[in-house]
């Protein structure tokens, strides 16, 4: 019996990928490459040791999504494939939803057909939209404030409607706050298409020269700093919150959402000297305006996936940045082989 991951050649896919593999189960990668690389399996095999087979498909491809079904015993489905970029989605909404929704709507019409109902979500704590207090657990009121949010939320909907028609489905919703780091291979990390949106892949292109300085968007926020504050999380913390998960789904129905997330929550600023210490790198900055739809404080409780998972963040800020930094260093154009000519380091 195997394990459907859907995006599983992605940042947070690829790092579950590796913990499932280690953890003995075998898996089955659905991808289509519009935001990850084929080199990205390679390097999962790599590390693992072991080899499991990933089709090229698109999850609007109803006809390729069946025969993924017909040619394996699929027994569970940890779904990451979507778009995922807030400030995309509000330039192009029906792509967003489109892809997002129909994706999931094929992918769980086709779950039905074979009657495997037990699913792992990849939610994101956009879903909160901007609480106002801190910190923030599951039964906060869900807000969206962009397209991609809104796909978020509007998926977590239609798995509850699911369940209430068919008991029998089981669904665990993960809310990641901000994913970050890199196995400890350096061989799979976050590849950013062109200039990073986030924060971690933009510091390690101004440490490793690709980008002049990092501009930090606002320092009149009501935090220690003024820098806005967020819930890092390593993304093999992360990663091993879906085992957990799966686990979960596996011996239960329902539909629960779990936060995964440290708790803790660290400013701009301070992820720049952390990352500076971790690295012997400096990174240049300068402070600019506020990012319009950023919150200024976002983290975590996560004691409901502490209590129900039996699952809690391990790795600190020190190691996230350590190994956000070789993933850098070990591949300046992430997954591509050419090597860009680009200023040396400062
Ligand atoms: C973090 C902090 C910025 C870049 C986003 C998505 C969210 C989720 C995680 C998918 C903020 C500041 C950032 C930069 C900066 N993705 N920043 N300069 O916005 O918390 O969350 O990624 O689920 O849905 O919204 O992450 O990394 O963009 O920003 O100062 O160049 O870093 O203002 O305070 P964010 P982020």
């Amino acid at each position: 019996m195997a394990i459907l991951v859907t995006g599983g050649a992605g940042y947070i896919g690829s790092h579950t990928c590796v913990e499932l593999l280690n953890a003995g189960y075998e898996i089955v990668v659905l991808d289509n490459f519009i935001n990850s690389k084929p080199e990205a399996i390679k390097r999962i095999s790599e590390i693992t040791g072991q080899s499991f087979k990933s089709y090229n498909i698109d999850l609007l491809d109803e006809k390729k999504v069946n025969e993924i079904f017909l040619e394996n015993a699929i027994e569970a489905v940890i779904h990451f494939a979507g778009l995922k970029a807030v400030g995309e989605s509000v330039y192009l909404p029906l792509r967003y939803y489109h892809n997002n929704i129909t994706g999931t709507l094929v992918l769980c019409e086709t779950m039905k057909k074979y009657n495997v109902k037990k699913l792992v979500f990849s939610s994101s704590a956009t879903v909160y939209g901007m609480p106002g207090k801190f910190p923030i657990s599951e039964d906060f009121p869900l807000e969206a404030l962009n397209p991609y949010g809104r796909t978020k939320l509007m998926i977590e909907e239609i798995l509850h409607d699911l369940y209430v028609s068919d008991n029998s489905w089981s669904v665990a919703l993960l809310r990641y706050f901000n994913p970050i780091g890199a196995h400890d291979s350096g061989l799979i990390g976050e590849d950013p298409n062109g200039i990073p949106n986030n924060l971690m892949p933009y510091i390690t292109q101004v440490a490793v020269g690709k980008l002049e300085e990092l501009n930090v968007f606002g320092n009149q926020y009501p935090t220690k700093d003024g820098s806005g504050v967020r819930d890092y999380i390593h993304v093999v913390d992360l990663a091993a919150g879906h085992l957990k998960a799966l686990q979960k789904v596996s011996n239960s129905t329902g539909v629960e959402a779990y936060n995964l997330g440290t708790g803790k929550g660290y400013s701009v600023l301070e992820m720049v000297s952390a990352f500076e210490k971790a690295s012997g790198k400096k990174v240049p900055y300068k402070i600019v305006e506020a990012r319009p739809g950023d919150a200024a404080v976002c983290y975590a409780d996560p004691v409901k996936a502490k209590q129900e998972l039996k699952w809690a963040a391990v790795k600190n800020i020190n190691e996230m940045c350590k190994d956000s930094w070789r993933w850098q260093v070990n591949n300046p154009n992430g997954y591509d082989n050419k090597i860009e000519v680009f200023q040396s380091p400062h």
